[in-house]
């Protein structure tokens, strides 16, 4: 039921900290994670030899594969793409059994996501799937099931659905590092720490930020178009935050990898243009920090969204939004967090059914 929320958009943004919590119970344990589907799948197969790994997905499903690509080839000494699902389905490279498949999907019925699952399946490429749906085509077709746990997600647009498969893939990093022997095994501490305090950070979030986003987002009504930009995760959270504006409050929002601007989109920031300046990445900050110069000194009206108390980021911006410290890979989860308020708020101070947006579908069964 919708309970005390005027949609279900704001409501499945609202329920994010317990679906986290649903999604790491059982599995994130004291000093570990255990996924019972992952050992199984390890059990049947010997997976030590593979020697490289994609993930495929469509819209914001791709781009938890593309948080996940980042975090994988951090932690394993593995070549990790991330691959659009339609895109997958028609070209793709060497495909064999040493080529670990992970395909992302909520509904686990996508069209496009099953045609690259058959494929992969083809040429015998193991497949992990990570559904919000077990009984799901992909759920089932797949070689092992990572369920979500996000709970029924009504609004097309996907909020808990992206932060609790990064989540899950986040899990899948850490035992697929073990099994694996990756490079990053000693980072592995410090990230389960992480992971304990996710559901309230997460929870703080939307505390720290929903007043603020919901003011900025009336600024918005009379814009026809806003730039995201960030690097490294923070550029993904970028190209999230843009979809989730375009299909919500029907805004032509674009992201771009901040030190991009340069080369050819600085020609159209205007003065008085909205800029999402995401820098929430501590190794990124400095290079961060001068992009946003660059578009300042364009009378861009830049809000800079990082970690709280970055007086150095607060310092360049027109307005900033704090959010906690975590673990940098789990900032893209918590930074997400303001930019489904602003797509929320931006839909709704438009008038917009936000829950059912124009042209749109929540499972898209043709290809
Ligand atoms: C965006 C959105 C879509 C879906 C995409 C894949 O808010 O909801 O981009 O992410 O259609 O859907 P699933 O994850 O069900 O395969």
């Amino acid at each position: 039921s919708l309970q005390d929320y005027d949609h279900y958009m704001l409501k499945e943004i609202m329920e994010q900290p317990e679906a986290i919590k649903r999604t790491l119970k059982n599995r994130l344990a004291a000093g570990d994670v255990i996924i019972p589907e992952v050992e199984e799948f390890f059990k049947e197969r010997q997976l030590t030899d593979i020697e490289k790994i994609t993930i495929v997905g469509s819209g914001t499903s791709h781009h938890s594969g593309m948080i996940g690509k980042k975090i994988l080839e951090t932690m394993l000494d593995i070549p990790v793409e991330a691959a659009i699902s339609s895109e997958f389905s028609c070209e793709h490279g060497h495909l064999n059994e040493k080529h670990l498949v992970i395909v992302m999907s909520q509904s686990g019925e996508t069209a496009d996501t099953i045609s690259a699952l058959k494929n992969a399946k083809k040429f015998g490429a193991p497949v992990i799937a990570i559904t919000n749906y077990r009984k799901s085509t992909l759920g089932r077709k797949s070689d092992c099931l990572i369920y979500t746990h996000a709970g029924p997600e009504l609004a097309v647009a996907a909020t808990k659905a992206y932060t609790t498969q990064i989540t899950a893939l986040i899990l899948l990093t850490i035992v697929l590092t073990k099994k694996l022997n990756g490079p990053g095994e000693d980072k592995i501490p410090v990230l389960l720490d992480a992971l304990h305090s996710l559901a309230d950070d997460v929870e703080k979030c939307l505390v720290m930020t929903q007043d603020a986003i919901d003011q900025f987002a009336q600024v918005t009504n009379d814009q026809g178009h806003l730039f995201l930009i960030g690097r490294g995760l923070d550029y993904v959270l970028a190209l999230e935050g843009a979809l989730k504006l375009q299909e919500v409050a029907y805004l032509h929002a674009d992201a771009y990898a901040a030190g991009e601007m340069k080369h050819g989109t600085m020609a159209l920031i205007t003065p008085g243009v909205p800029v999402i300046a995401l820098a929430t990445q501590p190794h990124l900050r400095d290079k961060a920090i001068n992009n946003i110069k660059e578009v300042k000194a364009r009378d861009a009206y830049v809000v800079g969204v990082t970690t709280t108390g970055d007086d150095e980021v607060s310092a360049v911006v027109d307005e900033v939004l704090y959010i906690p410290e975590a673990h940098p890979f789990l900032m893209p989860i918590l930074a997400a967090i303001p930019l489904q308020l602003l797509a929320y708020y931006a839909g709704t101070v438009r008038g917009y059914n936000v829950d059912r947006p124009r042209n749109l579908a929540k499972s898209l069964t043709v290809e």
